[in-house]
C-alpha cells in the first residue's frame, strides 16, 4: 500500500492505494495492448470529441482538482489552478487535432502513380511521471497519445496517487474506455522490472518518462535495447542571464518566481542567476532582500511557496545544502534547512512544525568548479554567479551539459540573438522567467535534459505516431523508381548571347 500525506500537515492522510507488483503492471499492460486495436479503429475525429469531453470535465472540476493537488503535493493553490488549466489547454489543442492528424499527398516521379503518408499510432504507451506536476505533465503524454490512437498505461508518482486517480476518472467519464487508459501506482524497482519484461514481450511500444536524468538514462538505455527511443523529459540547471542593460526589477520578479515557485521543484526552475559584474553587488543585494521578505508557508494562503512534495524531496534539498563551500555567500534567509519552531522563518504563514517546509537559500559566488554549478538541486536553492561578457555568460550557461530552459534579460536585440544562437537549451525566454512554458510550444531539452524528444503542440505527434508511406501505381505495368526515368530534352551548354 502507498499512503500519501499532506506535506503541509504530514499527519493528514490523503489517500491509501494498492501498490502494484511488476507482474500486476504486466497484466495491465497486456489488457491495454489488446484494447489498442479497436481504439485505433475509432475515427480520429471521434477520439478528438472524447478529448473535448475530457477538457470540459477538467475545466468544470478545476477547483476540486487544484485543491487536491495543493493538498497532496503542496504547490500553492494559484499554481495548482494554473497546472489544471494546462491540462485544459492541452485538451483544447488536441481536440482539433482529431480532425487534422494530417498525412500528405506527395508527387511521384512517375506517371500514373501516387504517393501518400499516414500517421500510424505506435501502439501501447507506458507513461511514467513525477509528482511535481501531477496532472499537467501526464496530460502532455496521455492526451496526444490517446488522440493518435494509442492506449496508455500510466505510472504516476507514488506521492500523488489521489490526484492520479482523480484525473484518470475524468478521462473515463469523458468517454475514454477503462482499458484504453489504465493507471497503476508502483515503486521504481517494480516499474523498471515491468518495463523490461513489457518491452521484451512487445506490449510496450513507446515509453514516456519525466523525471531525473539518472533514471532517464536507465530507461532510455533499456528502450534502446528493444529498438525504441523513449520520450524523455529530464532535469535542468536552467540559467538566467541578467545583462547590464536589463530591467532589474523585471529580472528579479522572474528570478523569484522561477527560483522558488513550486519550492524550486520544477524541471524548469531557475538553476543559476548569472549577473553582469558591473551590477552584480546591487542586483544580488536586491534579490537577497526580496527572498528574505518573501512569504513562505500554507500553500492555500498568499505565499511564494509551500512545502516540499515529500520527505524524500526535503532530504534531497538537505543533501544539496552540504555542497555549500566556504567561498560561497549564503543569503535570503536567517537560516537554512527545515523550517521549525527551533529554526524559524520570519513571517512564516501557518505552523511550520506540521509540514515539510524549507528555508529559501541563495548561494552566491558560484564558479564553474563548484559541485552546485552542475547539480540540479530541485528545491528552494538558487545559485548566483557573475560574468563579464555575453560569450562568457553563454559558456557558463551551457557548461554543465544540461539544456532544458534558459532566460536572458536585456534590452539589446543583439544580445537576444547572440544568446538564442549560442545557448544549448531547448527553450529560451527573453525577458521572461525560465519556467511557465505555454502548452502548445515544443517542450523539451538537450544534452542531460533529454534525447531531443519534444512534447506539446504538433511536435509531440512525432512521439506517438510513426509515418507510414504508401505508393499506389495504377499504370498496370512495373515502373521502376530511379530507373525508368523520364528523359528531359534540354541544352546543357546554353549560354545567353546578348
Ligand atoms: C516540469 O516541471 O516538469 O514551464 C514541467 C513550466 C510548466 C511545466 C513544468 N509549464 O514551468
Amino acid at each position: 500500500m502507498f499512503t500519501s500525506t499532506n506535506p503541509s500537515d504530514i499527519n493528514q492522510v490523503i489517500a491509501t492505494v494498492p501498490e502494484a507488483s511488476a507482474s500486476e503492471i504486466l497484466t495491465v499492460l497486456r489488457t491495454a495492448k489488446i484494447a489498442q486495436k479497436s481504439w485505433a479503429k475509432l475515427p480520429a475525429p471521434t477520439r478528438g470529441r472524447i478529448i473535448a469531453n475530457v477538457g470540459r470535465l477538467v475545466e468544470s472540476n478545476k477547483e476540486a482538482l487544484a485543491k487536491l493537488i495543493t493538498k497532496e503535493m503542496g504547490k500553492v493553490y494559484s499554481e495548482a489552478l494554473g497546472e489544471v488549466q494546462e491540462v485544459v489547454d492541452t485538451c483544447d489543442f488536441f481536440l482539433g487535432e482529431g480532425r487534422r492528424l494530417y498525412g500528405q499527398t506527395v508527387p511521384s516521379e512517375m506517371q500514373n502513380k501516387n504517393l501518400f503518408t499516414f500517421r500510424m499510432p505506435v501502439g501501447n504507451v507506458f507513461v511514467i511521471t513525477a509528482g511535481n506536476f501531477p496532472t499537467a505533465v501526464p496530460s502532455w503524454y496521455i492526451v496526444p497519445a490517446l488522440l493518435a490512437g494509442n492506449t496508455v498505461v500510466w505510472k504516476p508518482s507514488e506521492f500523488t496517487p489521489a490526484v492520479a486517480n482523480a484525473l484518470t476518472s475524468i478521462f473515463h467519464a469523458g468517454g475514454v474506455p477503462k482499458d484504453v487508459l489504465m493507471t497503476v501506482v508502483a515503486d521504481g524497482d517494480q516499474t523498471f522490472a515491468a518495463l523490461e519484461s513489457g518491452l521484451k514481450e512487445g506490449i510496450i511500444n513507446k515509453v514516456g518518462f519525466t523525471g531525473s536524468t539518472a533514471v532517464g538514462k536507465k530507461i532510455g538505455a533499456k528502450a534502446g535495447e528493444y529498438i525504441q527511443s523513449a520520450c524523455l523529459e529530464l532535469g535542468g540547471k536552467n540559467p538566467m542571464v541578467v545583462m547590464e542593460d536589463a530591467n532589474i526589477d523585471l529580472a528579479l520578479d522572474g528570478a523569484l518566481f522561477a527560483g522558488f515557485g513550486t519550492a524550486g521543484q520544477r524541471c524548469t526552475s531557475l538553476g543559476t542567476l548569472w549577473i553582469h559584474e558591473s551590477i552584480y553587488d546591487a542586483v544580488l543585494a536586491k534579490f537577497a532582500s526580496l527572498v528574505e521578505n518573501a512569504a513562505v508557508g500554507d500553500p492555500f494562503k498568499d505565499v511564494l511557496f509551500g512545502p516540499m512534495i515529500s520527505q524524500k524531496y526535503l532530504d534531497n534539498h538537505l543533501e544539496h545544502l552540504k555542497m555549500i563551500q566556504p567561498h560561497h555567500k549564503v543569503l535570503g534567509s536567517s537560516s537554512t534547512g527545515r523550517i521549525t519552531a527551533a529554526n524559524p522563518r520570519k513571517g512564516f504563514v501557518g505552523d511550520p512544525e506540521k509540514g515539510l517546509f524549507a528555508h529559501p537559500v541563495i548561494v552566491a559566488g558560484i564558479t564553474k568548479n563548484d559541485q552546485l554549478y552542475s547539480t540540479e538541486t530541485f528545491g528552494p536553492l538558487v545559485t548566483v554567479g557573475k560574468f563579464s561578457t555575453l560569450d562568457e555568460a553563454i559558456d557558463l550557461a551551457n557548461g554543465h551539459g544540461y539544456g532544458l530552459s534558459s532566460a536572458i534579460y536585456t534590452k539589446d536585440p543583439q544580445n537576444v540573438w547572440r544568446f538564442r544562437e549560442g545557448i544549448s537549451a531547448g527553450m529560451v525566454s527573453i525577458n521572461n522567467s525560465t519556467s511557465g512554458a505555454e502548452a502548445h510550444l515544443p517542450f523539451g531539452g538537450n544534452g542531460l535534459s533529454g534525447n531531443g524528444s519534444r512534447q506539446s503542440g504538433i511536435w509531440v505527434l512525432d512521439q506517438f505516431t510513426r509515418w507510414q508511406s504508401m505508393n499506389w501505381d495504377w499504370s498496370n505495368k512495373l515502373q521502376k523508381a530511379q530507373m525508368d526515368l523520364i528523359e528531359i530534352k534540354h541544352d546543357p551548354n546554353f549560354i545567353l548571347n546578348i
